[in-house]
């Protein structure tokens, strides 16, 4: 079969039938968890294109499988590969905590520019949930992926390099900072942060959302998560004037009765939003977060529905993409074959939907919630239920595979 390659032309993507996908099968849990989703994402495409169209799938390497075959962590050939074929979908790769290597995640993100995280949280049926009405969750958070705490831009406690900044910050700057301390740059841009606005809204308005909901912690980062704040505001105003209002608007002009075909803009602080997807999860429905806020909030939403078991997500770029599950390498049950697929399977999902083939994407997720209501689900899911005895990575894939029917 001839290999083809996936192009973009002013952003629009060009799919051949034929496409090559990366994949990086990724550390801990990674390799358990690929064999299951490209089981499904073949079954899939499959079933729905009869042939007509399939993935040639390629290997590239990242994480302790680069290290000990290449010794790098991150080989440069994976970047260049990345750099021709532009979509890949990858395991979860492991960070060390402290000093070691920076994230090989948050390095990718970077090289690419990869500016905006999608995870969409919903509930499937007969998923556990500590929640009353777990299914009123249905929410996708536009996290931004390369600025904030993320930078990277930081210095250890003692070095050479904290002791300037710091002779700068308390000399030229005013400041009193104890000696003794570690240094990080926290920088949020108003170009990252109107491309991540850009496409929520965009996304919203696609999907018929009712409402885009910024999450910052503005009232006491002002310059940083406060002017995240405004110039979401401003990018969907000045982008999106006929479709969208804001929540002042919606109370003042419209006497709280959504206008059709309108999208909501309002903000939450970070803390009491947590509170919020909780208590009214109906009131919340895309949220636009900065990096750190994002990655926090994602974890607890996926909490509501099921858990990280069955977190997908996508890093989306101008010119590539790279999918993966929001959890990491799961060292606690790595090589067990007990992880749940669910994540990538459903990142998969994502990434046929981003590719345009829709047909296989919807046949994915009706197989899924099919598998999960007949009760066939793996142990994070089976230790929150009742009366269920769980299946193995390997069983469940297998299981959603199987259900796959044109
Ligand atoms: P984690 O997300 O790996 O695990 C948290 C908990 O969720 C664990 O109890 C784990 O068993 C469970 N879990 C996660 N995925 C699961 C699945 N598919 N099925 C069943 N249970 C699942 O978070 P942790 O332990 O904080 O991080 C471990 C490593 O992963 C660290 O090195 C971290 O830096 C890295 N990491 C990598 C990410 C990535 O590659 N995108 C994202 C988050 C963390």
């Amino acid at each position: 079969m001839k290999e083809n390659t996936i192009t973009y032309n002013n952003g629009i993507i060009n799919v051949p039938d034929n496409p090559v996908l990366l994949y990086i099968e990724g550390d801990g849990i990674g390799p358990d968890i690929w064999r299951g989703a490209r089981e499904v994402m073949d079954r899939a495409v499959e079933t729905a294109y009869s042939g007509s169209r399939k993935v040639i799938w390629k290997e590239i390497l990242a994480g302790g499988k680069a290290k000990d075959a290449t010794g790098e962590w991150l080989p440069e050939e994976s970047l260049n590969q990345i750099e021709k074929y532009k979509i890949a979908i990858k395991g979860p790769l492991t960070t060390p905590v402290g000093g070691g290597m920076r994230s090989i995640n948050v390095a990718l993100r970077q090289r690419f520019r990869l500016h905006s995280c999608i995870r969409p949280v919903r509930y499937f049926k007969g998923v556990p949930s500590p929640v009353k009405w777990p299914e009123h969750v249905d929410m996708v958070i536009f996290r931004e992926n390369m600025e904030d705490l993320y930078s990277g831009i930081e210095w250890k406690a003692g070095s050479p390099e904290a002791e300037k900044v710091l002779a700068f910050l308390n000399g030229e700057m005013g400041q009193s900072i104890a000696a003794d301390s570690g240094i990080g740059v926290k920088p949020i841009s108003a170009r990252n942060t109107k491309n991540l606005m850009r496409n929520a809204v965009r996304y919203a308005i696609n999907h018929n959302r009712k409402s885009v909901t910024i999450m910052h912690k503005g009232n006491i980062m002002k310059y940083t998560e406060g002017a995240f704040r405004d110039w979401c505001y401003e990018a969907a105003k000045d982008e999106f004037p006929e479709n969208t209002i804001t929540e002042k608007e919606l109370k003042e002009k419209y006497n709280r009765i959504q206008p059709e075909g309108k999208v909501v803009i309002k903000d939450r602080i970070a803390d009491a939003l947590f509170q919020e997807i909780i208590i009214h999860p109906l009131n919340y429905d895309v949220i636009a977060a900065p990096n750190l806020n994002g990655d926090y909030i994602s974890d607890a939403l996926a909490a509501l529905v099921g858990g990280l078991g069955i977190a997908p997500g996508a890093n989306i770029g101008d010119n590539h993409a790279i999918f993966e599950a929001t959890h990491g390498t799961a060292p606690d049950i790595a090589g067990e074959d007990i992880a749940n697929p669910g994540s990538l399977i459903l990142s998969g999902e994502m990434m046929l939907r981003y590719l345009g083939w829709d047909k296989a994407a919807d046949l994915i997720i009706e197989a899924f919630e099919k598998t999960i209501s007949e009760g066939k689900v793996t142990l994070d899911l089976s230790s929150q239920m009742e009366r269920v005895s769980s299946l193995k990575s390997s069983e469940f894939g297998r299981a959603v595979a199987e259900n796959i029917k044109a």
